[in-house]
């Protein structure tokens, strides 16, 4: 879900001595800086899509959306310096999405990570179907696909139904303001996930912590040392998705895990390929479910009557979600490569050119969306938001995050009615991913 734009290489393994690995956090550090320098530059020069990639306007990207769609309609579509073009209108949003001449890899099947050469800043964590064309997309999608049958989300539905509870029962006890973000919407999905891959209780604490540290890579990397904790995280769940497929090749269950090591036994994927798709599930639902919970509560705040249209009734939950997953995505944009020259939703690529791929400003298109910049629970959706993105890569995990989400709001309108802020949110510094970090709130 990284942009993937200027990709820059890290350098090659040095020797891991202090001196080396000094040497190693200057260049890279430097680089970093160097990336984030230039794209300010061009962002206080008036660089819409580079503004997309800074503070003070990734706060509120929204005005810069709608500047770049009415650009789009009457100059075209933006071309950036950063080399990247932007589709920002629901149609071209939907037609990029969906077209099989552009992919997530280049051209010749190349990946932007520089393979071989060690982590991209943009990619550091090997993300499976996300960095995946057909066919070896097509191939490991499918085993992924049985984790999300409807008979397992009912079961899912059960965990996510008892672990909220007891998070709310434990905050609310307390009484007082509680962040809502670390006492509930971030473990909740880490708890559902751990059920997902049956990962044992005695590892779930340590399985948490490394996911979400893996989490923070789908937004590009910060500096060296999150580089050093990526990559440790990395290799500590290598180790144990290692322990974990070796176990239940022996004594195979229903989880999602034992269908990987099969198809491991089977030949039909490598151990890599299945250690990456094991990490990609653990990673996807992560901070992006924490965000629509966030999200969902702080819309509901700001915006008059709508937390108490929710409390009225309840059964509403499910249209608060799909709401918020229109009016404020926790998944905001996503980028492709052209695989040959093409024409797409008025969009002219040339072949290997990216493409960023707007989903959050699709949202509020108001072609599709009237008055799209409204937070309404009652609102009819005319069109599908596309907060799961499309085509093939259309979130795999959308019935599963529905349902968390469904599932916490309905539980919170119903035990803690008198909910309200208590202080200001804190947000995530990020550009693709968007929901608060901390959201102050009593009961
Ligand atoms: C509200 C929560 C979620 C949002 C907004 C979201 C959003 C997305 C988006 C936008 C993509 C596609 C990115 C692209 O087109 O490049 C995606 C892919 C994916 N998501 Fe989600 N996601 C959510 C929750 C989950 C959950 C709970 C899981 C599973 C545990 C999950 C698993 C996946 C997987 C495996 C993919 C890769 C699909 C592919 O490349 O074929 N997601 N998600």
């Amino acid at each position: 879900m990284s942009t993937g734009h200027d990709t820059v290489v890290a350098p090659a393994a040095a020797p891991r001595t202090a001196t080396g690995r000094l040497v190693e956090d200057v260049v890279l550090g430097a680089r970093i800086g160097a990336m984030r320098a230039g794209g300010y530059v061009l962002a206080l020069r008036g660089d819409r899509v580079a503004r997309l990639l800074h503070k003070p306007w990734r706060l509120d990207p929204y005005p810069v959306y709608a500047e770049l769609r009415a650009a789009q309609r009457t100059t075209g579509p933006a071309r950036s310096r950063t080399g990247l073009t932007a589709a920002a209108t629901h149609a071209s949003v939907e037609a990029v999405l969906r077209d099989r001449r552009l992919g997530v890899r280049l051209s010749d099947g190349a990946s932007r990570l520089g393979e071989g050469d060690g982590p991209s800043l943009m990619e550091p964590v090997d993300l499976s179907l996300l960095t995946l064309d057909p066919p070896d997309h097509t191939r490991l999608r499918r085993l992924a696909q049985p984790a999300f049958a409807p008979r397992r989300l009912a079961h899912y539905r059960e965990v996510a139904e008892r672990v909220t509870a007891e998070l709310l029962d434990a905050a609310l006890a307390r009484g007082g303001p509680f962040d809502l973000v670390t006492e509930l919407a971030s473990p909740l999905p880490i708890k559902v996930i751990s059920a997902l891959l049956d990962v044992p209780d005695v590892d779930s604490a340590r399985f948490a912590r490394w996911g979400l540290a893996l989490g923070t890579s789908l937004d590009g990397v910060r500096s060296p040392s999150h580089v050093r904790e990526l990559t440790r995280a990395t290799e500590d769940l290598r180790v144990l998705f290692g322990e974990l497929l070796e176990q239940r090749r022996a004594h195979p269950g229903e989880d999602v895990i034992s269908t990987l090591a099969g198809a491991v036994e089977g030949g039909t994927a490598t151990p890599d390929e299945v250690l990456a798709l094991a990490q990609l599930l653990l990673v996807a639902g992560f901070e992006t479910t924490t965000n629509l919970i966030g999200n969902a509560v702080q819309a509901m705040h700001r915006t008059p009557g709508q937390w108490a249209a929710l409390v009225a009734d309840p059964s509403l939950a499910a249209a608060a979600v799909e709401e918020t997953l229109r009016y404020d995505p926790p998944v905001q944009l996503t980028a492709r490569f052209a695989h040959e020259d093409v024409e797409v939703g008025g969009l002219r690529l040339r072949r290997d050119s990216g493409v960023l791929v707007l989903l959050a400003s699709a949202n509020r298109d108001p072609d599709v969306h009237p008055d799209p910049d409204r937070f309404d629970l009652h609102r009819e959706q005319t069109a599908p938001h596309l907060a799961f993105s499309g085509g093939a890569h259309y979130c795999l995990g959308a019935p599963l995050a529905r349902l968390e989400g469904e599932v916490a709001l309905r539980l919170l309108a119903e035990r803690a009615p008198r909910l309200r802020p208590a202080g200001n949110p804190v947000p995530r510094v990020a550009t693709v991913l968007r929901g608060p970090l901390h959201l102050p709130v009593t009961a």
